[in-house]
Protein backbone atom coordinates (compact mmCIF):
# COMPACT_ATOMS: atom_id res chain seq x y z
CA UNK A 1 0.00 0.00 0.00
CA UNK A 2 1.36 2.92 -0.78
CA UNK A 3 0.90 6.48 1.24
CA UNK A 4 -2.45 8.13 0.65
CA UNK A 5 -4.01 11.30 2.08
CA UNK A 6 -6.50 10.63 5.10
CA UNK A 7 -10.03 9.73 3.20
CA UNK A 8 -12.76 11.58 4.39
CA UNK A 9 -15.26 9.17 3.74
CA UNK A 10 -18.77 9.11 3.42
CA UNK A 11 -20.42 5.81 2.83
CA UNK A 12 -23.56 6.30 0.53
CA UNK A 13 -25.07 3.77 -1.01
CA UNK A 14 -28.54 3.24 -2.63
CA UNK A 15 -32.14 3.59 -0.10
CA UNK A 16 -33.05 0.42 1.28
CA UNK A 17 -35.78 -1.21 -1.12
CA UNK A 18 -38.94 -1.64 0.81
CA UNK A 19 -39.43 -4.93 1.09
CA UNK A 20 -36.82 -6.80 3.59
CA UNK A 21 -34.70 -9.06 1.07
CA UNK A 22 -34.93 -12.53 2.21
CA UNK A 23 -31.40 -14.95 1.69
CA UNK A 24 -31.60 -17.25 -1.06
CA UNK A 25 -32.41 -20.62 0.43
CA UNK A 26 -33.41 -19.96 4.03
CA UNK A 27 -36.48 -17.58 2.98
CA UNK A 28 -35.27 -15.77 6.37
CA UNK A 29 -35.59 -11.72 6.21
CA UNK A 30 -32.15 -10.35 6.30
CA UNK A 31 -31.38 -6.67 7.15
CA UNK A 32 -31.25 -3.92 4.44
CA UNK A 33 -30.12 -1.74 7.07
CA UNK A 34 -26.94 0.50 6.20
CA UNK A 35 -24.08 2.15 8.42
CA UNK A 36 -23.50 5.92 6.96
CA UNK A 37 -20.47 7.15 8.81
CA UNK A 38 -19.26 10.68 8.16
CA UNK A 39 -15.25 11.18 8.43
CA UNK A 40 -12.86 12.74 9.53
CA UNK A 41 -13.88 12.87 13.55
CA UNK A 42 -10.93 11.35 16.23
CA UNK A 43 -12.51 8.54 18.16
CA UNK A 44 -12.02 9.70 21.98
CA UNK A 45 -13.91 7.93 25.04
CA UNK A 46 -13.94 4.03 26.55
CA UNK A 47 -15.72 1.12 24.95
CA UNK A 48 -16.27 -2.23 26.18
CA UNK A 49 -15.95 -5.72 24.12
CA UNK A 50 -18.62 -7.90 24.49
CA UNK A 51 -17.82 -11.80 24.74
CA UNK A 52 -16.50 -13.85 22.19
CA UNK A 53 -18.63 -15.38 19.21
CA UNK A 54 -15.76 -17.75 18.21
CA UNK A 55 -15.68 -19.01 21.80
CA UNK A 56 -19.42 -19.11 22.52
CA UNK A 57 -20.25 -21.30 19.55
CA UNK A 58 -18.21 -24.53 19.93
CA UNK A 59 -19.43 -24.01 24.02
CA UNK A 60 -23.08 -24.31 22.79
CA UNK A 61 -22.54 -27.58 21.13
CA UNK A 62 -20.48 -28.89 23.83
CA UNK A 63 -23.99 -29.40 25.77
CA UNK A 64 -25.05 -32.04 23.69
CA UNK A 65 -22.24 -34.16 25.48
CA UNK A 66 -24.49 -34.39 28.39
CA UNK A 67 -27.87 -34.06 29.31
CA UNK A 68 -29.09 -31.24 31.76
CA UNK A 69 -29.14 -27.06 32.17
CA UNK A 70 -26.27 -25.17 31.99
CA UNK A 71 -26.25 -21.47 32.40
CA UNK A 72 -23.55 -19.18 30.50
CA UNK A 73 -23.23 -15.81 31.06
CA UNK A 74 -21.69 -12.64 28.83
CA UNK A 75 -22.99 -14.57 25.48
CA UNK A 76 -22.88 -11.55 22.98
CA UNK A 77 -26.39 -11.19 21.39
CA UNK A 78 -25.56 -12.22 18.11
CA UNK A 79 -26.72 -13.69 14.54
CA UNK A 80 -24.12 -16.48 14.84
CA UNK A 81 -25.17 -16.90 18.29
CA UNK A 82 -29.12 -17.46 17.81
CA UNK A 83 -27.95 -19.36 14.31
CA UNK A 84 -26.15 -21.91 16.96
CA UNK A 85 -29.28 -22.23 19.09
CA UNK A 86 -31.26 -22.50 16.01
CA UNK A 87 -29.17 -25.29 14.84
CA UNK A 88 -29.19 -26.78 18.33
CA UNK A 89 -33.08 -26.76 18.60
CA UNK A 90 -33.54 -29.31 15.79
CA UNK A 91 -31.80 -31.76 18.33
CA UNK A 92 -34.37 -30.91 20.86
CA UNK A 93 -31.83 -28.43 23.00
CA UNK A 94 -33.71 -25.59 24.60
CA UNK A 95 -32.56 -22.35 24.98
CA UNK A 96 -33.58 -18.92 26.66
CA UNK A 97 -31.56 -15.83 27.12
CA UNK A 98 -32.28 -13.92 30.24
CA UNK A 99 -30.90 -10.35 31.22
CA UNK A 100 -29.55 -10.18 27.56
CA UNK A 101 -25.98 -11.86 28.26
CA UNK A 102 -27.18 -14.57 30.38
CA UNK A 103 -28.10 -17.66 28.73
CA UNK A 104 -29.68 -21.09 29.87
CA UNK A 105 -29.38 -23.92 27.74
CA UNK A 106 -30.96 -27.22 28.52
CA UNK A 107 -30.24 -30.17 26.66
CA UNK A 108 -32.05 -32.87 29.15
CA UNK A 109 -34.11 -34.16 26.03
CA UNK A 110 -31.67 -33.71 23.09
CA UNK A 111 -31.98 -36.19 20.54
CA UNK A 112 -30.33 -37.08 17.11
CA UNK A 113 -31.04 -35.78 14.32
CA UNK A 114 -29.41 -34.21 10.88
CA UNK A 115 -27.72 -31.01 10.47
CA UNK A 116 -29.09 -29.36 7.47
CA UNK A 117 -27.20 -27.77 4.64
CA UNK A 118 -29.80 -24.34 5.12
CA UNK A 119 -28.38 -23.96 8.77
CA UNK A 120 -24.93 -24.93 7.73
CA UNK A 121 -24.08 -22.92 4.46
CA UNK A 122 -24.92 -19.90 7.20
CA UNK A 123 -22.72 -20.66 9.48
CA UNK A 124 -19.50 -22.57 8.93
CA UNK A 125 -19.28 -23.53 13.02
CA UNK A 126 -22.17 -25.33 12.74
CA UNK A 127 -19.50 -28.27 11.86
CA UNK A 128 -18.79 -28.23 15.61
CA UNK A 129 -21.85 -30.38 15.91
CA UNK A 130 -19.99 -33.01 14.52
CA UNK A 131 -17.60 -33.86 17.26
CA UNK A 132 -20.16 -34.09 20.27
CA UNK A 133 -22.94 -35.99 18.42
CA UNK A 134 -20.21 -38.61 17.61
CA UNK A 135 -19.57 -38.76 21.08
CA UNK A 136 -23.17 -38.89 22.26
CA UNK A 137 -24.97 -40.45 19.87
CA UNK A 138 -22.46 -42.93 17.69
CA UNK A 139 -23.87 -41.35 15.02
CA UNK A 140 -23.97 -37.47 13.34
CA UNK A 141 -25.21 -36.34 9.89
CA UNK A 142 -23.67 -32.72 9.33
CA UNK A 143 -24.21 -31.54 6.00
CA UNK A 144 -21.11 -29.51 4.08
CA UNK A 145 -20.22 -26.27 4.70
CA UNK A 146 -19.51 -25.61 1.28
CA UNK A 147 -17.15 -23.07 0.05
CA UNK A 148 -17.03 -19.10 1.34
CA UNK A 149 -16.54 -15.92 -0.83
CA UNK A 150 -12.57 -15.70 0.15
CA UNK A 151 -11.87 -19.53 -1.27
CA UNK A 152 -12.59 -23.39 0.05
CA UNK A 153 -12.50 -23.88 3.42
CA UNK A 154 -11.71 -27.72 3.97
CA UNK A 155 -12.49 -30.11 7.00
CA UNK A 156 -10.69 -32.97 5.71
CA UNK A 157 -8.88 -32.84 9.57
CA UNK A 158 -12.50 -33.22 11.33
CA UNK A 159 -13.29 -35.67 9.30
CA UNK A 160 -9.46 -37.54 9.43
CA UNK A 161 -9.30 -37.14 13.19
CA UNK A 162 -13.02 -38.67 13.65
CA UNK A 163 -11.63 -41.78 11.54
CA UNK A 164 -8.62 -41.94 13.86
CA UNK A 165 -10.67 -42.00 17.15
CA UNK A 166 -12.32 -45.40 15.28
CA UNK A 167 -15.73 -43.38 13.54
CA UNK A 168 -16.51 -44.65 10.12
CA UNK A 169 -17.16 -41.28 7.61
CA UNK A 170 -18.73 -41.35 4.09
CA UNK A 171 -20.10 -38.24 2.45
CA UNK A 172 -23.48 -38.90 1.01
CA UNK A 173 -25.10 -36.28 -1.35
CA UNK A 174 -22.78 -33.60 0.71
CA UNK A 175 -23.56 -34.65 3.85
CA UNK A 176 -20.43 -35.92 6.45
CA UNK A 177 -22.32 -39.18 7.74
CA UNK A 178 -20.26 -40.56 10.74
CA UNK A 179 -20.80 -43.56 12.75
CA UNK A 180 -19.11 -45.64 15.61
CA UNK A 181 -19.40 -48.46 17.51
CA UNK A 182 -17.45 -46.53 20.20
CA UNK A 183 -14.96 -44.40 20.01
CA UNK A 184 -11.32 -45.02 21.39
CA UNK A 185 -8.57 -42.04 22.44
CA UNK A 186 -6.03 -42.14 19.86
CA UNK A 187 -3.22 -40.10 18.47
CA UNK A 188 -3.97 -37.04 16.29
CA UNK A 189 -0.68 -35.27 14.47
CA UNK A 190 -2.53 -32.53 12.52
CA UNK A 191 -0.75 -30.87 9.51
CA UNK A 192 -1.93 -27.49 10.07
CA UNK A 193 -3.00 -25.81 12.84
CA UNK A 194 -6.83 -25.44 13.09
CA UNK A 195 -8.74 -24.02 15.16
CA UNK A 196 -12.10 -25.91 14.38
CA UNK A 197 -10.77 -29.55 13.59
CA UNK A 198 -9.35 -28.83 17.26
CA UNK A 199 -12.34 -27.89 18.53
CA UNK A 200 -13.92 -30.72 17.51
CA UNK A 201 -12.01 -33.68 18.06
CA UNK A 202 -11.95 -32.03 21.28
CA UNK A 203 -15.75 -33.28 21.87
CA UNK A 204 -15.27 -35.84 20.02
CA UNK A 205 -12.56 -37.47 22.38
CA UNK A 206 -14.64 -36.36 25.83
CA UNK A 207 -16.10 -39.43 26.10
CA UNK A 208 -13.48 -41.33 23.87
CA UNK A 209 -12.42 -44.84 26.14
CA UNK A 210 -8.79 -43.92 27.06
CA UNK A 211 -6.34 -41.17 26.19
CA UNK A 212 -6.16 -39.11 22.80
CA UNK A 213 -3.42 -36.37 21.86
CA UNK A 214 -3.56 -33.83 19.34
CA UNK A 215 -0.91 -33.00 18.18
CA UNK A 216 -0.09 -29.46 16.46
CA UNK A 217 -3.42 -28.47 18.67
CA UNK A 218 -4.54 -24.77 17.98
CA UNK A 219 -4.11 -22.64 20.84
CA UNK A 220 -6.11 -19.88 20.13
CA UNK A 221 -7.63 -18.49 23.36
CA UNK A 222 -10.96 -19.81 22.44
CA UNK A 223 -9.48 -23.39 22.49
CA UNK A 224 -8.12 -22.72 25.70
CA UNK A 225 -11.91 -21.44 26.78
CA UNK A 226 -13.36 -24.84 25.20
CA UNK A 227 -10.84 -26.63 26.83
CA UNK A 228 -11.29 -25.14 30.08
CA UNK A 229 -15.30 -26.04 30.08
CA UNK A 230 -15.00 -29.46 28.76
CA UNK A 231 -12.79 -29.60 31.96
CA UNK A 232 -15.46 -28.39 33.80
CA UNK A 233 -18.14 -30.84 32.66
CA UNK A 234 -15.36 -33.13 34.19
CA UNK A 235 -13.65 -34.32 31.24
CA UNK A 236 -9.64 -34.82 31.86
CA UNK A 237 -7.73 -32.27 29.65
CA UNK A 238 -3.91 -32.03 30.01
CA UNK A 239 -2.02 -29.07 27.83
CA UNK A 240 -4.53 -25.95 28.09
CA UNK A 241 -3.14 -22.94 26.13
CA UNK A 242 -0.46 -25.42 24.31
CA UNK A 243 0.08 -27.06 21.03
CA UNK A 244 -0.14 -30.67 22.06
CA UNK A 245 -3.63 -31.71 24.05
CA UNK A 246 -3.83 -34.65 26.00
CA UNK A 247 -7.83 -35.24 26.93
CA UNK A 248 -8.73 -38.44 28.86
CA UNK A 249 -12.37 -39.49 27.95
CA UNK A 250 -15.37 -39.85 30.60
CA UNK A 251 -17.92 -42.00 29.53
CA UNK A 252 -20.74 -39.70 31.74
CA UNK A 253 -19.81 -35.92 31.43
CA UNK A 254 -21.84 -33.34 33.12
CA UNK A 255 -23.56 -29.87 32.76
CA UNK A 256 -21.41 -26.77 33.80
CA UNK A 257 -21.59 -22.92 33.76
CA UNK A 258 -19.47 -21.12 32.08
CA UNK A 259 -18.71 -17.31 31.42
CA UNK A 260 -17.41 -16.06 27.62
CA UNK A 261 -14.10 -14.78 27.22
CA UNK A 262 -13.71 -11.17 25.58
CA UNK A 263 -13.87 -11.01 22.39
CA UNK A 264 -10.59 -10.09 20.89
CA UNK A 265 -11.60 -9.59 17.94
CA UNK A 266 -13.83 -6.88 18.41
CA UNK A 267 -11.48 -5.70 21.05
CA UNK A 268 -8.87 -5.58 17.53
CA UNK A 269 -11.47 -4.09 15.66
CA UNK A 270 -11.65 -1.17 17.86
CA UNK A 271 -7.93 -0.09 18.78
CA UNK A 272 -7.91 -0.31 15.18
CA UNK A 273 -11.16 2.10 14.79
CA UNK A 274 -8.92 4.26 18.08
CA UNK A 275 -5.97 3.74 15.96
CA UNK A 276 -7.35 5.29 12.15
CA UNK A 277 -8.76 8.16 13.09
CA UNK A 278 -5.61 8.81 15.55
CA UNK A 279 -7.75 8.96 18.54
CA UNK A 280 -7.12 8.31 22.00
CA UNK A 281 -9.18 5.32 23.34
CA UNK A 282 -9.81 2.72 26.00
CA UNK A 283 -11.00 -0.55 25.02
CA UNK A 284 -12.09 -2.32 28.14
CA UNK A 285 -12.99 -5.82 29.21
CA UNK A 286 -11.06 -7.39 27.82
CA UNK A 287 -8.19 -10.44 28.19
CA UNK A 288 -4.88 -8.63 27.28
CA UNK A 289 -2.80 -11.50 26.87
CA UNK A 290 -5.46 -12.37 23.97
CA UNK A 291 -3.84 -9.53 22.21
CA UNK A 292 -0.12 -8.80 22.44
CA UNK A 293 0.29 -9.01 18.37
CA UNK A 294 -2.05 -6.81 17.78
CA UNK A 295 -0.52 -4.27 20.59
CA UNK A 296 3.11 -5.26 19.24
CA UNK A 297 1.70 -3.93 15.68
CA UNK A 298 0.22 -0.74 16.83
CA UNK A 299 2.99 0.45 18.78
CA UNK A 300 5.19 -0.49 16.01
CA UNK A 301 3.36 1.85 13.64
CA UNK A 302 3.69 4.59 16.26
CA UNK A 303 0.61 4.50 18.40
CA UNK A 304 1.32 4.38 22.18
CA UNK A 305 -0.44 1.71 24.08
CA UNK A 306 -1.00 1.60 27.56
CA UNK A 307 -2.12 -2.12 28.49
CA UNK A 308 -3.90 -2.66 31.84
CA UNK A 309 -5.40 -5.89 33.85
CA UNK A 310 -8.51 -5.90 31.75
CA UNK A 311 -8.44 -2.84 29.33
CA UNK A 312 -6.04 -1.08 26.62
CA UNK A 313 -5.74 2.44 26.13
CA UNK A 314 -4.35 3.28 22.42
CA UNK A 315 -3.24 6.74 21.91
CA UNK A 316 -2.56 6.79 18.35
CA UNK A 317 -0.53 9.77 16.12
CA UNK A 318 -2.02 11.62 13.25
CA UNK A 319 -0.27 9.26 10.91
CA UNK A 320 0.91 6.22 11.52
CA UNK A 321 4.19 4.28 10.01
CA UNK A 322 4.12 1.37 7.64
CA UNK A 323 4.13 -2.12 8.73
CA UNK A 324 4.84 -5.57 7.69
CA UNK A 325 1.79 -7.66 9.07
CA UNK A 326 1.90 -11.71 8.41
CA UNK A 327 -0.81 -13.80 9.70
CA UNK A 328 -0.40 -16.95 12.01
CA UNK A 329 -1.76 -18.76 14.48
CA UNK A 330 -2.21 -17.65 18.07
CA UNK A 331 0.05 -16.25 19.45
CA UNK A 332 0.87 -14.65 16.02
CA UNK A 333 -1.57 -11.81 14.43
CA UNK A 334 -4.70 -13.11 13.80
CA UNK A 335 -6.34 -13.76 10.30
CA UNK A 336 -9.24 -11.97 11.58
CA UNK A 337 -7.61 -8.69 11.97
CA UNK A 338 -5.71 -8.83 8.67
CA UNK A 339 -8.61 -6.44 6.85
CA UNK A 340 -9.09 -3.79 9.36
CA UNK A 341 -5.55 -3.25 9.38
CA UNK A 342 -5.86 -3.28 5.59
CA UNK A 343 -7.85 -0.38 6.50
CA UNK A 344 -5.81 1.31 8.72
CA UNK A 345 -2.35 0.85 6.85
CA UNK A 346 -4.11 2.62 3.30
CA UNK A 347 -3.96 5.72 5.38
CA UNK A 348 -0.38 5.05 7.05
CA UNK A 349 2.85 6.87 5.95
CA UNK A 350 4.81 4.81 2.91
CA UNK A 351 4.11 1.44 1.92
CA UNK A 352 3.19 -1.32 4.21
CA UNK A 353 2.64 -5.24 3.07
CA UNK A 354 0.51 -8.10 4.63
CA UNK A 355 0.50 -11.43 4.21
CA UNK A 356 -2.15 -13.83 5.16
CA UNK A 357 -0.78 -17.37 5.94
CA UNK A 358 -3.53 -18.75 7.17
CA UNK A 359 -5.88 -18.12 4.45
CA UNK A 360 -4.52 -17.14 1.06
CA UNK A 361 -7.24 -15.43 -0.60
CA UNK A 362 -8.83 -13.46 1.71
CA UNK A 363 -8.90 -10.15 0.15
CA UNK A 364 -12.44 -9.42 -1.01
CA UNK A 365 -12.00 -6.11 1.46
CA UNK A 366 -9.10 -5.14 -0.76
CA UNK A 367 -11.39 -3.97 -4.38
CA UNK A 368 -13.81 -1.82 -2.19
CA UNK A 369 -11.12 -0.45 0.00
CA UNK A 370 -10.00 0.65 -3.20
CA UNK A 371 -13.25 2.31 -4.06
CA UNK A 372 -12.55 4.32 -1.15
CA UNK A 373 -9.37 5.09 -2.57
CA UNK A 374 -6.88 3.10 -0.97
CA UNK A 375 -3.69 2.47 -2.81
CA UNK A 376 -3.17 -1.78 -2.53
CA UNK A 377 -1.57 -3.69 -4.85
CA UNK A 378 -2.64 -7.36 -4.21
CA UNK A 379 0.68 -9.82 -5.11
CA UNK A 380 -0.45 -12.58 -7.03
CA UNK A 381 1.33 -15.65 -4.82
CA UNK A 382 1.03 -19.01 -4.31
CA UNK A 383 0.27 -21.22 -1.29
CA UNK A 384 1.01 -24.85 -1.42
CA UNK A 385 -1.36 -27.39 -0.89
CA UNK A 386 -2.27 -30.78 -1.85
CA UNK A 387 -3.22 -31.32 -5.23
CA UNK A 388 -4.45 -33.82 -7.45
CA UNK A 389 -3.19 -34.25 -10.93
CA UNK A 390 -6.14 -34.76 -13.58
CA UNK A 391 -4.05 -35.02 -16.64
CA UNK A 392 -0.18 -35.06 -18.27
CA UNK A 393 0.07 -31.42 -18.66
CA UNK A 394 -2.04 -30.36 -15.66
CA UNK A 395 0.41 -32.52 -13.82
CA UNK A 396 3.01 -30.20 -14.95
CA UNK A 397 1.33 -27.19 -14.69
CA UNK A 398 0.88 -28.45 -10.76
CA UNK A 399 4.63 -28.78 -10.11
CA UNK A 400 5.78 -25.50 -11.72
CA UNK A 401 3.24 -23.34 -9.51
CA UNK A 402 4.41 -26.02 -6.59
CA UNK A 403 7.76 -24.38 -8.10
CA UNK A 404 7.03 -20.84 -6.48
CA UNK A 405 4.61 -21.87 -4.31
CA UNK A 406 5.10 -20.45 -0.37
CA UNK A 407 4.72 -23.94 1.27
CA UNK A 408 5.22 -27.47 0.44
CA UNK A 409 3.14 -28.75 -2.64
CA UNK A 410 1.74 -32.27 -2.55
CA UNK A 411 0.93 -33.38 -6.14
CA UNK A 412 -0.66 -37.00 -6.13
CA UNK A 413 -1.99 -39.31 -9.04
CA UNK A 414 1.18 -38.55 -10.90
CA UNK A 415 1.08 -41.05 -13.06
CA UNK A 416 -0.02 -38.77 -15.68
CA UNK A 417 3.67 -37.00 -15.54
CA UNK A 418 5.25 -40.24 -15.89
CA UNK A 419 3.56 -40.94 -19.11
CA UNK A 420 5.15 -38.11 -21.20
CA UNK A 421 8.05 -36.43 -18.59
CA UNK A 422 10.77 -39.08 -17.87
CA UNK A 423 12.25 -38.35 -14.28
CA UNK A 424 11.17 -34.89 -14.17
CA UNK A 425 11.58 -34.69 -10.64
CA UNK A 426 15.24 -35.30 -10.93
CA UNK A 427 16.10 -33.02 -13.79
CA UNK A 428 14.21 -29.84 -11.97
CA UNK A 429 16.21 -31.24 -8.96
CA UNK A 430 19.37 -31.22 -11.16
CA UNK A 431 18.49 -27.18 -11.63
CA UNK A 432 18.13 -26.39 -7.57
CA UNK A 433 14.35 -27.42 -7.43
CA UNK A 434 13.56 -28.88 -4.14
CA UNK A 435 11.27 -31.56 -5.26
CA UNK A 436 11.01 -35.12 -4.44
CA UNK A 437 9.09 -38.20 -5.46
CA UNK A 438 7.75 -39.98 -2.60
CA UNK A 439 6.64 -43.52 -3.13
CA UNK A 440 3.33 -44.88 -2.21
C1 LIG B 1 -11.73 -20.27 12.92
C2 LIG B 1 -12.52 -19.00 13.17
C3 LIG B 1 -12.24 -17.99 12.05
C4 LIG B 1 -10.75 -17.76 11.88
C5 LIG B 1 -10.00 -19.10 11.74
C6 LIG B 1 -8.49 -18.96 11.73
C7 LIG B 1 -14.49 -19.78 14.35
C8 LIG B 1 -15.94 -20.03 14.33
N1 LIG B 1 -13.92 -19.32 13.21
O1 LIG B 1 -12.22 -20.82 11.71
O2 LIG B 1 -12.89 -16.77 12.39
O3 LIG B 1 -10.50 -16.99 10.74
O4 LIG B 1 -10.34 -19.98 12.82
O5 LIG B 1 -8.06 -18.38 12.91
O6 LIG B 1 -13.83 -19.95 15.36
N2 LIG B 1 -8.06 -26.32 7.22
C9 LIG B 1 -7.86 -27.46 6.46
N3 LIG B 1 -8.61 -28.56 6.76
C10 LIG B 1 -9.53 -28.59 7.76
C11 LIG B 1 -9.71 -27.43 8.54
C12 LIG B 1 -8.95 -26.31 8.23
O7 LIG B 1 -7.05 -27.48 5.55
O8 LIG B 1 -10.15 -29.63 7.97
C13 LIG B 1 -7.25 -25.11 6.93
C14 LIG B 1 -8.10 -23.92 6.53
O9 LIG B 1 -8.39 -23.92 5.15
C15 LIG B 1 -7.19 -22.78 6.93
C16 LIG B 1 -6.49 -23.30 8.17
O10 LIG B 1 -6.63 -24.71 8.13
O11 LIG B 1 -6.23 -22.51 5.94
C17 LIG B 1 -7.05 -22.78 9.47
O12 LIG B 1 -8.46 -22.94 9.49
P1 LIG B 1 -9.24 -23.20 10.86
O13 LIG B 1 -8.37 -22.81 12.00
O14 LIG B 1 -9.81 -24.57 10.84
O15 LIG B 1 -10.44 -22.17 10.74
P2 LIG B 1 -11.89 -22.32 11.32
O16 LIG B 1 -11.89 -23.16 12.54
O17 LIG B 1 -12.82 -22.68 10.22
Amino acid sequence: MKANTKMKTRVVKQPAPVAPAKTQDTGEAISMDEVWIEGGRKLRGQVPVSGSKNATLPVLTATLLAPGIYRFTNVPALKDVSTMLELLALFGVKSKRDDGHALYVDSTNAHNAEAPYELVKTMRASIYVLGPLLARFGEARVSLPGGCAWGPRPVDLHIKGMQRLGAEVEIEHGYIVARCKKLTGAYLPFEISSVGATGNLLMAAATAEGETIIDNAACEPEIEALAEFLTSMGIKIDGIGTTRLTITGTPRPHPADAAMIPDRIEAGTFLAAAAITGGDVEVTSVEPRHLDAVVEKLEEAGAEVTVHERSIHVRAPERLNPLRVTTSPFPGFPTDMQAQFMALLSVARGTSTITDTIYADRFTHVAELQRLGADIRVDPSLSGAPVMATDLRASAALILAGLVANSETKVSRIYHLDRGYERIEEKLQGLGAAIRRVRA
